[in-house]
C-alpha cells in the first residue's frame, strides 16, 4: 500500500499497472475524511471485491464545513487510518493537503447541488452539498475511477453524487453501501467519538425513531403516520434537539407529499449536546403490489 500526498504522485507509478495481462484494470475509489471506522471499512471491502485497484482518499474538505468549529475539531488520524487500510488490500491512500487540492482558495468554479442543496441537510447546512460535490468532482478527476463507493448513511449525499454524475455525464458508476451500525443500533460516525457515555445513550433515540417509523410503514401506515411515529419517538428524549425527521424522495431528495406511495427515505438529524448526528432508513409506503 502506498501513501501519497500529491496529484503528481497519484498520476505516477502509485497506481499499479494492469494486474491481469492484456486487460485494463478496473479502479474503485472510496472517498473519506479519515478518522476511519467500520462504516468506512465496509466501503473499502466492497470496493476491494468489485475492482482490481482500490484508492482510498483521506481529505478533510474545508469547502463542505459550514461551521468553522466543526472543521477545527474534526479528528485527523492518518497513521491509524493507514493501519486499518493496509490489511484490507488497499493499493493507494491519497491524503493531500488543502493547498494540493485547492490550488486557489476559494475555488472560482464550483459544482452546485441545485435543489438537493436546499432541502433537509442542505437547508440546515447552507453550501454543504456544493462543497461535497465540488470535492467529489475534483477527487474523481484526480483518481479517475470506474467505480466510486458511498455510504447509505449519508443518503442525501449519495443522491447528490448520483445526480451530479448523471447531469454532468461523468464516466463513473456510483455504488451505495448499507449503513454499518453498532450492535445497539447507533450508526457509526466519525463524530461519535465526541459523545459522552450519557450522550451516546441518548443518541440511540435516532435509530430507535427510524425503526419505529419503519415498523409503521411495514404494517401499512400512511406517510403521515410513518413520520409521526418517528417524531413521536424522538420526543421521548427531549434533551436530543431534533432538526428534522422527514420522508424524502429516494431519487430527488425532495420532500414527499402526504399521499405518496412507494420507496421513501426516512431521514433524521438531531443534536446530542454539541454533536450533530444524522441517520436514515429506506422503507416503502403503501402496499408492495403498487
Ligand atoms: P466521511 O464522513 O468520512 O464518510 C466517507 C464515506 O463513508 C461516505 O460515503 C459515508 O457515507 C460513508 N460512511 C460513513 N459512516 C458510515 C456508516 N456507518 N456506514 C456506511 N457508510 C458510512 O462523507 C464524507 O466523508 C465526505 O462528505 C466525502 C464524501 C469524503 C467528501 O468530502
Amino acid at each position: 500500500m502506498r501513501i501519497v500526498h500529491t496529484a503528481a504522485e497519484l498520476r505516477g507509478p502509485a497506481i499499479r499497472p494492469a494486474r491481469r495481462a492484456g486487460d485494463r484494470p478496473s479502479r474503485a475509489v472510496v472517498m473519506t475524511m479519515g478518522a476511519l471506522h467500520e462504516g468506512h471499512l465496509s466501503l473499502v471491502r466492497a470496493a476491494r471485491e468489485a475492482a482490481d485497484e482500490v484508492v482510498v482518499t483521506v481529505f478533510v474538505n474545508p469547502l463542505q464545513f459550514d461551521d468553522p468549529a466543526d472543521l477545527d475539531r474534526y479528528p485527523r488520524t492518518l497513521e491509524a487510518d493507514a493501519a486499518l487500510l493496509e490489511p484490507l488490500g488497499v493499493d493507494v491512500v491519497f491524503a493531500p493537503s488543502v493547498e494540493e487540492v485547492y490550488r486557489g482558495w476559494p475555488p472560482v468554479v464550483t459544482v452546485s447541488a441545485g435543489e438537493i442543496g436546499r432541502v433537509f441537510e442542505g437547508e440546515h447546512r447552507p453550501g454543504h452539498f456544493d462543497g461535497v460535490l465540488t470535492v467529489v468532482c475534483k477527487l474523481l478527476g484526480l483518481t479517475q475511477p470506474d467505480l466510486a463507493f458511498f455510504g447509505q448513511k449519508d443518503a442525501q449525499q449519495v443522491i447528490a453524487v448520483r445526480t451530479m454524475v448523471r447531469d454532468l455525464s461523468m464516466p463513473v458508476e456510483v455504488v451505495a453501501v448499507p449503513t454499518v451500525r453498532d450492535a445497539d443500533g447507533l450508526a457509526l460516525s466519525s463524530r461519535n467519538v465526541f459523545l459522552s457515555p450519557a450522550e451516546r445513550t441518548r443518541a440511540l433515540i435516532l435509530s430507535r425513531a427510524l425503526r419505529a417509523a419503519d415498523a409503521v410503514a411495514r404494517s401499512g401506515g400512511t406517510l403521515a403516520q410513518v413520520v409521526e411515529a418517528g417524531r413521536g419517538t424522538m420526543a421521548e428524549v427531549p434533551e436530543v434537539e431534533l432538526d428534522y425527521l422527514d420522508a424524502l424522495d429516494p431519487v430527488s431528495a425532495q420532500p414527499l407529499d402526504a399521499g405518496y406511495r412507494g420507496v421513501a427515505v426516512i431521514a433524521v438529524a438531531a443534536r446530542v449536546g454539541e454533536t450533530r448526528l444524522i441517520d436514515n432508513v429506506v422503507t416503502r409506503i403503501g402496499p408492495l403490489a403498487d
